[in-house]
């Protein structure tokens, strides 16, 4: 590489910086924040139009948040909110220039409980905000979780490993879930819980099931106690069991008698 080589590289990574780094800001909330795009190199950012993620800031909706390009090539917000963290381009007759909106990570706050049963699929998803964008980690009952293979984790809206799944939960999958967002711009990590109960399938049936024994456990009692009632009641009346089997027949016959001729 000779010294021509060297300078080329030289005055190409002083281009790059000069259009990398125009203005950064950080994000302050319900604030006015301003995008400058004159760069190092002396221009200024007339005739401007600005762009996050490829999108127009014109088309940009964001609830209460004012997008405006002012005459002198500024994109001026107001209200910010943190959604609005990310990479802004500039696009001007000076060529593109790149400002940035640094946020620090915060997790949108989620459902606080969920009722499962056995077998059901666990999916609890995580919004977190915030530039650059967090790493999110995923703690059960205040521990990191082990993610093994029942665990399955998936992107959401741009974030990797934002949302949680379990296909078919057990008893032991019950507990305080916690997502955790952190970026290393920032000394300081978000997160939000929710507690996931674990009910039994058959959950309903119990007191049902309670409601069969009870009568089967009382079923055999009385059959048992009638039993020996009777075995004691036959043991008592064995010496009169004749005559009274007499006496029932006879009766028996007399009123089937008087039944035969309801007129006697
Ligand atoms: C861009 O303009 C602002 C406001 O006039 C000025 O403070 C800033 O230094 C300028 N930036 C560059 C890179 O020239
Ligand atoms: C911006 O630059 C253009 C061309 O270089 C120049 O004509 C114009 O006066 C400048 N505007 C401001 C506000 O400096
Ligand atoms: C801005 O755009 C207008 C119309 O498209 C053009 O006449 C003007 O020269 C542009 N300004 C600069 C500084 O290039
Ligand atoms: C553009 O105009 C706004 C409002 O007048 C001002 O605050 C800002 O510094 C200006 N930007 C530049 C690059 O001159
Ligand atoms: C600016 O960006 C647009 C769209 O990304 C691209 O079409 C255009 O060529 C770029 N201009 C410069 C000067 O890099
Ligand atoms: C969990 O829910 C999110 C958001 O609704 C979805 O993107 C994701 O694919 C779901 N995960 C599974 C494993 O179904
Ligand atoms: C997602 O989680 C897995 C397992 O903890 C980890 O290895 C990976 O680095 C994470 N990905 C990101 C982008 O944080
Ligand atoms: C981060 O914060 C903790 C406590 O708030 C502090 O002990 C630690 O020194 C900080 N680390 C850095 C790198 O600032």
């Amino acid at each position: 590489m000779d010294q021509k080589d060297k300078l080329q590289i030289c005055a190409q990574l002083l281009l790059l910086l000069a259009a990398v780094t125009i203005q950064d800001v950080e994000f302050m909330y319900k604030e006015t924040l301003l995008l400058n795009c004159n760069g190092t190199d002396g221009t200024n950012g007339t005739n401007a139009t600005w762009w996050k993620d490829s999108i127009s800031v014109i088309k940009l909706n964001y609830d209460g948040v004012e997008f405006e390009t002012l005459a002198n090539g500024s994109l001026q917000i107001k209200n910010a909110i943190r959604d609005i963290a990310g990479v802004y381009t500039c696009q001007c007759d000076c060529g593109n220039k790149t400002a940035t909106i640094y946020a620090a990570a915060k997790v949108v706050p989620f459902e606080t409980s969920m009722n499962l049963e056995q077998g059901d699929m666990l999916n609890i998803t995580c919004r977190v905000l915030g530039y650059p964008l967090p790493s999110i980690t995923w703690l059960k009952d205040g521990i990191e979780l082990h993610l093994d293979s029942r665990y399955q984790l998936s992107e959401f809206s741009g974030f990797p490993n934002a949302s949680l799944a379990i296909k078919s939960v057990d008893f032991g999958d019950a507990g305080v879930y916690t997502c955790q967002a952190s970026s290393s711009r920032y000394n300081i990590s978000s997160s939000e819980t929710i507690i996931i109960r674990v009910k039994d399938k058959l959950a309903p049936l119990w007191p049902l099931l309670g409601i069969v024994v009870e009568v089967v456990v009382l079923s055999v009692i009385i059959f048992v106690f009638e039993k020996k009632g009777n075995r004691i009641s036959n043991t008592e009346e064995d010496d009169s069991k004749e005559s009274t089997t007499k006496e029932k027949k006879s009766k028996g016959v007399r009123h089937r008698g008087n039944a035969n001729n309801p007129k006697s």
